[in-house]
Formats: C-alpha cells, structure tokens, sequence
C-alpha cells in the first residue's frame, strides 16, 4: 500500500498525498497529481482497464460521489468518450481523472458481466432510437423434461436448481460475448453479435456456449440427481439471422430485448432438439459461417411448426480443431469455486520450485492472491475480445518490469499454475487441456513481455518458458 505520513506526505516520492475512498469502503492515498487508476493499482484495488489507460475501452469509469472540484477537468480524449455518450459531469474515466484533493468515489464496473451490460446500454443510446436492424446468432436452451421430472419437487429445491443451473450457464454466455436476453420458465433465450462483431464471430461464439453448457451440464447432473433426484439435460437450438433489437415495455422501465423471426426459428429449432435426440441442432444459416470447423451429423430436414421455410438442420457436438479459448475457459469453471484457495496453492507451489523468486513480493501475499486470481478471472472471461482487453494486459506486463519480473520468470510462472491446475482438476487434467492453457499463457505472457519491452532486463532469447514439468 502507498503509505502517507502523518503530514499526508508520500515518503517515497515526497508529494502530498490525498485521500481517495471508494463506496465499499475501502479508503487509499492517491499522490498529488496521480490518476485513479494508477492509485487504484497501486493500492492493489482491482479495477478494470482494458485498453491500459488509453480512453479507449471506459471499462475503467467511475462516478465521483463528492470532490468533483479536487479532481483534474477532462482531457479531451476523455471528453470525446463522454460528450459521445452523454455522460453527466460525475462519471469520470478514472485513467484519465488526476487526484488533487480529498475524493470518494464509485467503480461502476466490477465485473466482466457489467460490461456487457453496460455495452448493452449504450447500444441502446448510441443510435438515439428505439430500435436497431442487427445481424446475430441467437440460442435457445431448455432442460429435457423439467415438468415431469419436478412435479413432485419442493419449489425450494426447484428454484435452487434452476438458479444453479441459470448462473453457470449465464456465465459461460457472458465468457462468450453474448448477452442473457431472457429467462422464460426453464428456458433461455441468449444472443451473440449485438457489438457489432463479424458473423463468423458470433456463430462461433454461439457454438461455444452451447458446447459448455452441454459440457457444464454433464458435470451438474449427477450432483442434481443425486441431491434433488432431477437430472440436467439441455438441448439447445441455435439460428443466425436479422433481428429487432429494441426497447421493450413501460417507458419508465423498458428492457433490451430482440425480436424476429430468427429468435422463433431458434426456439423451434431447439424444440426439434427432443424429436432427432440431439442435445445441440444448429440450423445451416450458423453451419455455413464456420466452414469446416464444427463436428457436425448429417443434415436434416424437419418441418419445423410455424415455418414456411425449409432450414437443414445439424447435430453439432463440438469443433473440428482443439478450441484452447472453449477448454481453458470450461477448465477454468472447474476451478472457480474454489479459486481462492487455488490462489494461495500457486504460490506455494511457486515459491517452493523457485525460492528465489518469494523476494519479489513485497507487499502482503494475501492481497495479492485476490489480486492474480480476480485478475485470472477477467483475463480468462476476455479471451474472446483479446483486441479490447490487450491493452490492460500489455500495462501488466509494464508495471511487472517495474517490480523486477523479467522475461524468463514466465515460464517458471507458467508451471507452477500447470502443476496447481493438475493438482485441483485430478483426472480432468488431460494432456489437451494442458496443451491450451501452454498456449493462452503464451499469449498473454508475449502481450506482457511485449508491453515491457522497452524496460525489460535484457535475457538469452525473447521468451523463454520452461514448460517441461507436467
Ligand atoms: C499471466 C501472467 C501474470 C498475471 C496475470 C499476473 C497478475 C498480477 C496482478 C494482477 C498483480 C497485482 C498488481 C498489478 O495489477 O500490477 C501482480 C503483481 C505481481 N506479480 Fe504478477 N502476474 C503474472 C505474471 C507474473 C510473473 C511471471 C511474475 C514473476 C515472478 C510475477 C510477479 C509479480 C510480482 C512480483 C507482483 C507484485 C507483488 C507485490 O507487490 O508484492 N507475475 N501480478
Ligand atoms: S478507458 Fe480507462 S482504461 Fe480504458
């Protein structure tokens, strides 16, 4: 933690310092002159900065809740973000805001959910209207005979499966840049595309999620059969077309949501899901954007209620190729639950394999367990939008310069969370799953090394990772 003296004077750098609180309650010293978020970091808060601080991603906004006077007027970066979004005087980029006295203030964003949320809401205003023609893949997703199999059930423990499986299965939608639109009795209803990526982009992630659903599922079941006697089986259909995405409801409380033919095709589609025995169909409209990449049954042609089309339809239970991003980020849900203590696991293992490496570490270890496994977290959840979040990853690897990291400290890194990763999944842990996480480590770790390059501590060859221990 940046430490004041008794004079609010940072005795490392001898600048008054100011007192900065946020509204959870934490309260840091920000130096004179210091941004938000380099106060944030250095006072180890998390806080989001996708873009590293360039006024380009917002994800690091705030609202100033008193103090607007002590803090630096916008730069006229900042105010271009804010005049485009009609932002009131409070909301402030916090790498853009200089602290000049006493602030409390509040991060608005404090999970990768808001901001897609939040990207949502500005989809909504940017365009000034109620409504937006967009091209996007849309899911649908049920749970096999839910009446049948809960109508002897305790609604307790009917809402607490639902819940359970609703919250695993959002977060796998999130991860995959798309947006939960609706829950309809066991159902739901998610759309991929809304920020305007390429098609291919938003079937795959589609794809994805409807991949780690099944896959979430076959793991939930038999904790759900077991406990509450009801077994987890999806089927989900999946469509891409034109949809209406507007603002729907009383003016005082409207909410974002899509409407179309496409999203009744989809619901249709997964309905079918139950007639061929498929748990995912997808219609061709998906099929044809990702030529050659999914694993896929013959086409069929069902006539589908309502529709005077005729839509060939697959059965899809994966991709062709290894999908690193699909198996870290489902590996990672594994782990999730318990990802503090997987947090102090790595470093113990690191410090054990590498003594040499603990002097590094100079503030409180605890702190920093919650620091790297928030900061996992994120970077797991982003590898799908790698563009937005490289700038955040490469002022990582600018700040690990300065606490001494050099290049080859990766590879010592990367295994000592190998070897956790084996230790908390067991026998989950197979040779593919460890050949992703080699290579989205390597990804990040290059983005690091390469946002450092211009301070790192020269070493034999660029990046060196000693990934030989399994
Ligand atoms: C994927 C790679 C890594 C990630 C995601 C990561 C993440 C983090 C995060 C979130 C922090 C908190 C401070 C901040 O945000 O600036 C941090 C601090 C730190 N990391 Fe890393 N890190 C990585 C690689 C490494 C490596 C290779 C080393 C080398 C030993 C290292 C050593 C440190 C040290 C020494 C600190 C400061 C600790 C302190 O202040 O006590 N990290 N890291
Ligand atoms: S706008 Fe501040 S970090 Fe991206």
């Amino acid at each position: 933690m940046t430490v004041a003296d008794e004079t609010g004077t940072n005795p490392q750098v001898g600048r008054a310092t100011h007192r900065v609180t946020y509204s959870h309650g934490t309260t840091i010293e920000a130096i004179d002159g210091q941004t938000l978020l380099d106060a944030s970091i250095q006072n180890r808060i998390p806080h989001h900065h996708q873009c590293g601080g360039q006024a380009r991603c917002t994800t690091c906004r705030v609202l100033i809740l008193d103090g607007l006077s002590h803090v630096s007027p916008r730069t006229p970066l900042e105010q271009s973000v804010a005049s485009a979004r009609g932002w009131d005087d409070f909301t402030r980029l916090a790498c853009q805001t200089r602290v000049y006295g006493e602030v409390i203030a509040r991060r608005l964003l404090q999970s990768p959910q808001d901001v897609i949320l939040l990207d949502l809401d500005e989809l909504g205003t940017r365009s000034g209207a109620e409504e937006e023609e967009l091209e996007v893949a849309v899911l649908f997703c049920d749970i096999r005979n839910f009446t049948s199999q809960t109508e002897k059930s305790l609604p307790y423990d009917v809402v607490y499966f639902l819940n359970s499986h609703f919250a695993t299965a959002a977060e796998i939608i999130m991860n995959n840049n798309g947006f939960v639109d609706k829950y309809i009795g066991d159902g739901l209803l998610a759309v991929f595309g809304i920020r305007g990526e390429p098609p291919a982009t938003a079937c795959r992630n589609a794809v994805r999620s409807a991949v780690g659903m099944q896959d979430a599922a076959r793991r939930l079941s038999p904790i759900f059969e077991r406990d509450l006697d009801i077994a987890l089986r999806l089927g989900i259909g999946v469509h891409f077309g034109q949809v209406i995405l507007g603002r729907i409801g009383h003016p005082g409380r409207r909410q974002i949501t899509v409407v179309g033919n496409t999203v009744n095709l989809a619901s249709r589609i997964e309905r079918m899901t139950k007639r061929v025995g498929a748990p995912i169909l997808l219609s061709d409209s998906v099929v044809a954007h990702l030529p050659g990449a999914l694993r896929l049954g013959p086409a069929i042609k069902p006539k589908l209620n309502g529709v005077s089309e005729a839509t060939s339809l697959h059965a899809c239970d994966g991709f062709n190729c290894t999908d690193p991003v699909l198996i870290v980020q489902s590996s990672f849900h594994q782990v999730a639950p318990r990802l503090m203590a997987f947090g102090e696991r790595f470093y113990t293992v690191l410090f054990e394999e590498n003594p040499e490496l603990r002097g590094l570490f100079k503030n409180d270890l605890a702190v920093q367990q919650r620091m790297l496994v928030s900061m996992l977290n994120s970077l797991v959840k982003g590898l799908n939008r790698l563009t937005e979040i490289e700038g955040g990853v490469r002022a990582l690897g600018r700040r690990h310069c300065r606490y001494g990291v050099r290049s080859d400290h990766y590879g010592k890194v990367a295994n000592a969370l190998l070897l956790t990763l084996a230790e908390f999944l067991g026998d989950d842990f197979t040779p593919e799953i460890r050949a992703s996480w080699i290579a989205i480590f390597g990804t990040i770790s290059e983005l690091m090394v390469d946002g450092a390059e211009t301070n790192m501590l020269p070493v034999a060859g660029r990046l060196s990772p000693d990934l030989t221990t399994s």
